[in-house]
């Protein structure tokens, strides 16, 4: 099935902006063994950007009790690429009532559709938005693709976290310097369109704070191959920045965290 909008998710989507989209919704109760589902791309996946690499997803487990993380990220994907090749589909198919879904996306949303389409780009925006590529195929926005799925979910009872993605390496220029793309934004509008049963983390921000305090140093060593894909050990700062922001966000996922919130580096934004 692929998604599509309609006027009446639309109208839903345009009522829903009276609270922050981190204070949405009642939390649901505390349930035995839910899943923590992982969709994002290949910052979060298993075996990262290739050689040397890791994605954060795979350091989330550990900072869980009574909770299964199932890492479903994939390199190279956008919030498009994942729902036109059914990713967000598989894991509806598979989501129980009291599951969470973690959407985080971005670093492979960018790029112009004006002259050709890699199948990853969204239509600019931050709306219902649509474009045609040259090839003559409709494409939507981020906040579209991750409204569709983040709704979809909540449907089936589950709680979904969207997250905003990790930053490239802030100290590549020298000075520390961190600005968050508008994939930022557009996540934060997302978390609200989909309303209650979704909460938006500032991910990107809270990875940028601790990476600022550890200076450029260690950091830089965190990124072997690039500026944007982390070492193991970079990795797992990113996965704490994460569980920092649910913490300090006390979202529906905090109460899986085995940690105190004081205990985790970083702090709340
Ligand atoms: C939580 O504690 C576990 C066990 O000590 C540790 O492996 C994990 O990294 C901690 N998580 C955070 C976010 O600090």
């Amino acid at each position: 099935m692929k998604y599509s909008i309609s006027a009446s998710v639309l109208a839903l989507a345009a009522s829903t902006t009276a609270l922050p989209a981190n204070k949405q919704h009642q939390k649901h109760a505390k349930r035995a063994s839910p899943k923590v589902w992982l969709a994002g791309d290949s910052t979060m996946a298993s075996g990262g950007g290739g050689s040397g690499t890791q994605g954060w997803g795979e350091y989330l487990q550990y900072s869980l009790s009574g909770a299964t993380v199932e890492n479903e990220a994939r390199g190279g994907r956008s919030a498009r690429s994942y729902t036109d090749e059914g990713r967000f589909d598989d894991i509806a198919d598979q989501v129980s009532s009291g599951d969470i879904v973690v959407i985080e996306f971005g670093h492979n949303d960018g790029g112009s559709l004006s002259t050709t389409d890699n199948g990853r780009t969204d239509c600019a925006g931050d709306g219902d938005e649509t474009c045609t590529t040259p090839d003559g195929l409709t494409v939507q926005t981020f906040v579209t693709y991750v409204t569709n799925a983040g709704k979809t979910f909540v449907d089936k009872g589950a709680t979904v976290i969207v997250s905003s993605q990790t930053p490239n390496n802030p100290w590549e220029e020298g000075d520390f310097a961190y600005t968050g793309t508008r994939f930022v934004g557009y996540a934060e509008t997302a978390a609200t369109n989909i309303g209650d049963g979704a909460f938006y983390v500032d991910h990107g921000q809270y990875v940028a704070n601790i990476f600022e305090s550890l200076g450029k140093d260690e950091v830089d060593a965190f990124f072997p191959n690039d500026h944007t894909h982390t070492s193991p050990e970079g990795a797992d700062h990113v996965a704490k920045a994460f569980v920092k922001a649910v913490l300090c966000a006390d979202n529906d996922l905090a109460q899986y965290v085995s940690n105190s919130t004081s205990s985790v580096e970083g702090s709340c934004v």
